[in-house]
């Protein structure tokens, strides 16, 4: 084929923009791309869509399909149906997907039903953790795929296994992380953010005096059952009493709060409770965190890159090069095991890291030279 290519990019939820940033920015710049950007409308509160694109400096959707929450096969199917006559109607020569929600899933299914090529970008991630709804959204869309860009050299060994040919395998390093370099000087320092808090008096005299860790929690299995749930507040409340902590509660995880009547629970002195944080500050919260706690996949990625101790509340994680050369401590499902980690990050500083290969802020230009190749080398009508 010979350019211009016509490519369309998908996103759906929040840390899909934050992949997407860098890949849109390195296809334009390419010269040889016409990329649409569709926004499935996955995510919608200001705080877990609209302030990225601001920050990220994305431009707004060309289409946003708007299919909102639900459950994950009525998201699927919704997706589907709206997504099949854009790509009739002008056909990309290449999809790209990042990651593993549901929209990713989705259009990698429409994309395959009418042979359009598929790029998936963090292909070849494992938790080989079947019950997570991501697990399955990455297995199907790295069958579907034409082009695999993976992030760390256990992606490529995982796809091998799974018997994707070597050439389709493209080890370009992690996009995620061409965003963290690129909006690092624009981190709103934590001072600032920790200000604007309603927090206690004593908190704001605490974490002067000691520093704080910062907690996201939002996955289904830590989160939908009000015990799970219980168990993981009561040992946050003690967690604080040792450390200050800032929860940025996502909408699931506020939602089944309320549901469970736990939201006296969260009420400590040294907890301070806030909605989901837009980026550049939740980037400066974490840079300045003596810890963070999360169960998402991306901020395993980030505090190794920022080379800040992670406690991750999972038994297992799909990016395992966090463990094995960042900062990240996978401690199981089992809350009372913060503690603990948290005891010896206050003695020892806790665990320091490398950064991993090719997390260097340049993945996105790979990637998009890499698409240019693939494209350039199709026939001219697929
Ligand atoms: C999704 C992704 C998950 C990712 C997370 C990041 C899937 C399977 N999961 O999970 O991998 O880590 O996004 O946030 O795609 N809601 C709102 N406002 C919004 C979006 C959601 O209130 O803007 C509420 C709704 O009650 C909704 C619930 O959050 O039902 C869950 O949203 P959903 O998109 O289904 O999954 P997430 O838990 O956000």
């Amino acid at each position: 084929m010979t350019p211009p290519f016509r490519v369309d990019l998908i996103v759906g939820a929040r840390p899909n923009f934050v992949k997407i940033a860098p890949i849109f920015r390195a296809l334009r710049a390419r010269g040889t791309f016409q990329p649409r950007l569709i926004h499935t409308g996955q995510h919608y509160d200001f705080l877990m869509d609209r302030v990225f694109f601001e920050e990220l400096r994305i431009p707004a959707p060309d289409v946003n399909l708007k299919i909102g929450s639900g459950p994950a096969s009525e998201q699927v199917a919704k997706i589907m149906l709206a997504l099949h006559p854009l790509f009739v109607e002008d056909r990309p020569a290449l999809l790209v997907v990042v990651g593993d929600v549901n929209s990713t899933v989705a259009a990698a299914l429409t994309a395959s039903y009418l042979r359009i090529p598929i790029a998936h970008v963090e292909a070849g991630l494992r938790s080989f953790d079947r019950e997570m709804p991501e697990e399955n959204n990455r297995v199907v869309v790295d069958q579907l795929s034409d082009l695999h860009f993976v992030t760390e050299r256990q992606g490529e060994a995982n796809l091998l296994a799974e018997r994707i040919a070597p050439e389709r395998i493209k080890f370009v390093g992690n996009v995620m992380i061409d965003t963290l370099y690129d909006a690092l000087p624009r981190a709103v320092p934590s001072p600032q953010t920790l200000a604007g808090f309603q927090a206690a008096p004593a908190f704001h005299a605490a974490v002067a005096q000691k520093g704080y860790a910062f907690v996201t929690l939002h996955r289904p299995s830590n989160v939908d059952d009000p015990t799970k749930l219980a168990a993981l507040i009561a040992a946050l409340s003690a967690v604080s009493e040792r450390l200050p902590l800032v929860f940025a509660v996502h909408p699931r995880t506020r939602a089944n709060i309320e549901k469970a009547g736990l939201g006296a629970k969260l009420a400590s002195p040294n907890l301070a409770v806030c909605e989901p944080l837009a980026y550049l500050a939740s980037l400066g919260l974490m840079r300045d965190a003596k810890a963070v706690v999360t169960d998402s996949g991306g901020m395993q990625e980030e505090t190794t890159a920022l080379g800040v101790p992670c406690i991750t509340v999972r038994d297992n994680t799909e990016r395992p090069i966090t463990i094995e050369e960042g900062t990240n401590t996978l401690i199981g499902a089992d809350p009372a095991r913060i503690l603990p980690v948290i005891e010896d990050i206050l003695r020892t500083g806790g665990k320091s890291g490398l950064k991993p290969a090719l997390w260097d802020g340049k993945a996105a230009e790979r990637i998009a030279a890499e698409a240019e190749a693939f494209l350039t080398a199709r026939p001219e009508k697929a």
